[in-house]
């Protein structure tokens, strides 16, 4: 049975949702995240200052009194945001990013950016103060295929942006392509990219092959299996560019496996560093798995390593078929099957 002792990680992209759904997300996400970037996209959406330090408490107080858990903030981008906005955003010490989604490009972003170019005075104080461009990376044309999003994302936004603006820095969120892994690659340290767990551990087959698993429907799309396999190189690599981000993204069961629709999301909060010690080691890659879970996301956001440490061994456990979600539940990533590794102490503990 192997063992692999890491510095507490941290998750660079997570949805904790708000109200009833809060308890659990952050329970899930605290159990042993030191700190974790929170996404925006409440309805209505974190825009303010303001609103990001009252969602913070909210987040703060459902965090058990026996762990330490600090929820790095983001606002959320829109055509109306202002320059007033990020100048106080990149004075406040809880914010730690803007998020730009592409209207439409995904769950809750009907409020986001319909004009980005519209927005380059915005990207001009972002990149003068300091503060963290977070990018949706898909282009939202009805016309252009939904496994081609993220690629003619980078050619039509990103290039331009990065030409535009060469001293912004900017996370390309939850990237899903070949083309994404090579674009980091190549854009300099002011670069970064969260990768999540499902898109290392499934391809499109796995979610549409044999009937379509709603639990593993996201935005963007998981892609073919060579996308995977580059992701799987990107993250294991060593290269301080690609991080942790689950973009776990809870749903009500009865939101997704629904005749008419089925939300983008898939919730990978309960099990998710066991999840990508799965993948890491499947792929003798367990010793890459601490700089790309606690360090290289920390020094991109210019933050010290945690200090603490976890445990992880090598067992096979079940994952629940659904877990409580406020009023209701939902359906887990692993539903009812077996996940590999499991976590043994709280952060510091001794096991
Ligand atoms: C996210 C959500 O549900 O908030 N959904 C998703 O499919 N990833 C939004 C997002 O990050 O795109
Ligand atoms: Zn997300």
């Amino acid at each position: 049975m192997r063992t692999l002792t890491i510095l507490q990680p941290d998750d660079w992209h997570v949805h904790l949702r708000d109200g009833a759904y809060l308890a659990e997300t952050t329970q899930d996400i605290s159990r042993y995240f030191g700190r974790a970037i929170i996404m925006p996209n409440l309805v209505p959406p974190v825009l303010t200052s303001a609103d990001a330090a009252s969602y913070r408490d909210r987040i703060i107080s459902e965090v058990p009194s026996n762990r330490s858990f600090d929820p790095l903030m983001t606002l959320y981008l829109t055509d109306q945001t202002s320059k007033k906005t990020i100048t106080e955003a990149a004075k406040s010490s809880i914010i730690h990013a803007c998020k730009l989604y592409p209207a439409g490009a995904t769950t809750h972003s009907d409020a986001g950016v319909n004009t980005i170019e519209g927005l380059y005075p915005i990207f001009e104080e972002m990149q003068k103060t300091g503060l963290r461009l977070a990018i949706h990376g898909e282009v939202t044309d009805s016309k252009v295929d939904i496994f081609d999003r993220e690629k003619i994302f980078i050619e039509q936004y990103l290039e331009p942006i990065i030409r535009q603006f060469p001293s912004l820095k900017i996370i390309f969120e939850h990237i899903t392509t070949a083309e994404a892994v090579q674009f980091v690659q190549a854009t300099d340290s002011r670069m970064g990219a969260t990768i999540t767990v499902h898109h290392l551990l499934y391809n499109r087959n796995d979610m549409l092959a044999g009937g379509i698993k709603p639990a593993l429907y996201c935005l963007p799309v998981l892609k073919r299996d060579q996308h995977q396999q580059a992701l799987i190189q990107a993250a294991t690599s060593g290269d301080p560019s690609f991080f942790l981000g689950t973009d776990s993204a809870p749903h009500p069961a009865s939101a997704k496996e629904n005749a008419c629709g089925c939300a983008a999301g898939c919730y990978t909060g309960h099990a998710a560093i066991e999840l990508y010690a799965e993948v890491f080691a499947s792929n003798n890659a367990l010793q890459a798995l601490e700089n790309f879970a606690s360090c290289y996301g920390a020094d991109f956001y210019g933050l010290a390593h945690n200090t603490k440490t976890i445990k992880l061994i090598e067992t096979e456990w079940t994952c629940p078929a659904r877990k409580r979600f406020g009023e209701t539940d939902l359906v887990p990533v692993r539903a009812g099957e077996n996940i590999h590794w499991q976590v043994v102490n709280e952060p510091g503990e001794s096991t």
